[in-house]
């Protein structure tokens, strides 16, 4: 439920030029729902912190959330930020999926490392599963990107920079948008990312490079050339012949009016806006299981060139948490946000390992029910009773279900990915009575409303009742209630024991049994499609160990406290060899099914392979 709506615009200098924005905007989209959104403000909600990384002062925020309620919350804290850079989805088309790797089983894990045999890879049993959609109507996308960046903008500090990361499908159309929302003259460079990764076709050049927009909030902007600079010999193209000079150094020369120009290798010059980094390569050591990751080296740039020690640097997209970690590195304060709960869980771990101090909130937006987004809407779409999902049924409606006495029953569900639809209000409830039902192609007794969020239930069904050309029931119900009953927590069993011959007593837990019905249903699924598609018939399916153990990633035990915020005191990772990191440290050791603690742990957290967690009480 929105607490409030805080505004994009802090002044009314700033509406001034957002006038000419609306009408650009209305171009894009007749019906004028961003001009709407921006009106009424960026939605606040309630947030909580849910878990607290070593020193909880730090400044440093893991967000899971949309860019939009992220924006609210920082601006309603007075929190502006020094860099923000943004590699949002780039309407690829593309679905992106996590490949899940099912664990070695601890006791067989043991057998392989005590006879020291070779590891197998085709052994590593894994699966996919969809974590964030790039699939968008153009109109609909620059609708969406317009909100965000004004959301962004509006939390900016004065001499702040935006780097907006995008590529050949939307991104001259996201160039128009920026010059609206942040002005030409604050238009700095146009960056190349050019890379050598992926497949040459033979009917085109291969696309080979990445386009990232740099804006500034004003005239007045930080850019630490030297910081950034390359040296002159490092650069690939450049091929001039070299001399050597008296003090023994290496540099070519120019003549210019009978006068000699020297250039030396050593001199650090700045970069040009053509960066030839390298992609990450699928065994680079940087991968941490993020298929759209970016490379630090190309954030380190960014961070270096365009921000200060102690500046606040925020990603609103922060997908793998590559711009966190390098902002840590740097020693700049980072802010990440994102709205799919691997991000969240990746981007922590990742920068436990590199002993940075964090705090994690969640943004109660809705839009995070299930894992992510995508999924969310996915598990909706199944769990909705009886609905038939067909074409008969306009775009507008997700389907029907057939009643004995009403016959068809359209029914509405709100696009978690869309917020323009995703809170209902009168204006949406209005689109539904006057546009949306009148354009139905058969008779209606009633349609069913589902809603995520909600304005005010109660002055909704009066809009309804007041609407005097409307003459059939309209049912709202809570999306909510229905994605309430299908979560099962996941099952274990665990012995603790106290090793009481130490003169500080370690606590020792065993896990012997783990299930999880999440998982299993993924798995279970996933072979039942394998075994359908699988021609050969030599289709093995994914079969776990009675005890479940294989269904683990990561353990985590909090001696602090009982309830409330979590602070993992002890915790152990399996990765998808089943090597494990204890406490942010890898190690070449396999998982023995335990895990031990100096402190008398209180509560544990264990988080499967699809990302759920599950907490337990050790009371
Ligand atoms: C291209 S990836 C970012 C990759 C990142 N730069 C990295 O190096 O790992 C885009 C990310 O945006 C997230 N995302 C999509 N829509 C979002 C929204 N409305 N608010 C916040 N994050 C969103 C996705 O979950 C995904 O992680």
């Amino acid at each position: 439920m929105v607490i409030k709506y805080v505004p994009y615009f802090p002044d009314p200098i700033e509406g001034q030029a957002i006038l000419q924005n609306f009408n650009r905007t209305l171009k894009y989209k007749e019906s004028g729902d961003i001009r709407k959104n921006l009106v009424r403000g960026m939605p606040l909600y309630e947030v909580e912190n849910i878990e607290s990384v070593g020193r909880s002062d730090s400044g440093n925020m893991v967000i899971r959330g949309e860019c939009v309620s992220t924006c609210a919350y920082l601006k309603n804290k007075g929190i502006e930020v020094d860099l923000v850079y943004i590699d949002p989805p780039f309407a690829s088309g593309a679905d992106y999926a996590k490949t899940i790797y099912v664990r070695r089983n601890p006791r067989v894990a043991e057998v392989i490392s005590k006879v020291k045999q070779e590891l197998d890879d085709d052994e590593i049993k894994s699966f996919e599963e969809k974590m964030y959609g790039d699939v968008w109507d153009k109109e609909k996308y620059l609708n969406w990107m317009y909100e965000n960046l004004i959301a962004i903008r509006s939390i900016m500090g004065e001499t702040a920079s935006i780097y907006v990361h995008i590529d050949w499908h939307i991104g001259h159309y996201v160039k128009i948008l920026m010059d609206e929302i942040f002005g030409e003259s604050n238009f700095i460079n146009e960056i190349i990312w050019h890379y050598q990764s992926g497949g040459r076709p033979e009917d085109n050049y291969a696309k080979k490079h990445d386009t990232i927009y740099w804006y500034s909030k004003s005239s007045k902007y930080t850019f630490n050339s030297k910081d950034v600079g390359e040296l002159r010999g490092d650069r690939k193209r450049n091929n001039m012949k070299r001399s050597i000079d008296e003090n023994g150094k290496s540099y070519y020369s120019i003549m210019s009016n009978g006068k000699e120009y020297r250039y030396h290798d050593d001199e650090k010059i700045t970069p040009d806006d053509v960066w030839d980094i390298s992609h990450l390569q699928q065994q680079d050591p940087e991968r941490v299981g993020y298929v759209t990751q970016k490379p630090e080296k190309l954030l380190e740039r960014i961070i270096c060139g365009s921000s200060n020690r102690g500046d606040i640097i925020a990603d609103f997209f922060g997908g793998s948490g590559a711009t966190a970690s390098v902002a840590s590195k740097n020693n700049r304060h980072f802010i990440h946000c994102d709205v799919g709960m691997n991000s969240i869980q990746i981007t922590r771990d990742r920068l436990i390992e590199i002993e940075a101090n964090f705090n994690i909130y969640e943004i109660k937006d809705g839009v995070n029910l299930y894992r992510n987004p995508i999924q969310t809407m996915d598990k909706i779409k199944s769990l909705i009773p009886g609905l038939i999902n067909e074409d008969s049924v306009n775009e507008f409606w997700e389907g029907y279900f057939i009643d004995t006495k009403l016959g068809k029953v359209p029914i509405y569900v709100p696009n978690l990915m869309d917020s323009s639809s995703r809170i209902l209000d009168e204006v949406l409830m209005s689109r539904i009575l006057h546009y949306a039902i009148p354009e139905l192609e058969f008779d209606v007794k009633k349609v069913v409303v589902y809603y995520i969020d909600i304005t005010n239930k109660e002055e909704i069904e009066k809009f309804i009742k007041n609407d005097e050309s409307n003459i059939i029931e309209i049912e709202l119900r809570d999306l909510k209630d229905i994605l309430d009953d299908v979560t099962i927590d996941d099952y274990v069993e665990y012995l603790i024991e106290v090793d009481k011959k130490k003169l500080i007593p370690d606590y020792l837990i065993s896990i012997n049994i783990f299930n999880s019905d999440r998982v299993q249903k993924k798995i279970d699924s996933f072979n039942l499609r394998s075994s359908q598609n699988n021609k050969k018939n030599d289709f093995k399916p994914i079969v776990l160990s009675e005890s479940g153990l294989e269904m683990i990633e990561m353990i985590s035990l909090d001696c602090t406290s009982l309830d409330g915020i979590w602070h993992s005191d002890s915790e152990i990772k399996i990765d998808n060899i089943g090597y494990t990191t204890f406490n942010g440290k890898a190690t070449k050791k396999f998982w023995d099914g335990k895990i031990t603690s100096e402190i008398r742990p209180l509560r544990m957290k264990i988080r499967n392979i699809c990302g759920d967690e599950s907490i337990i009480r050790l009371e």
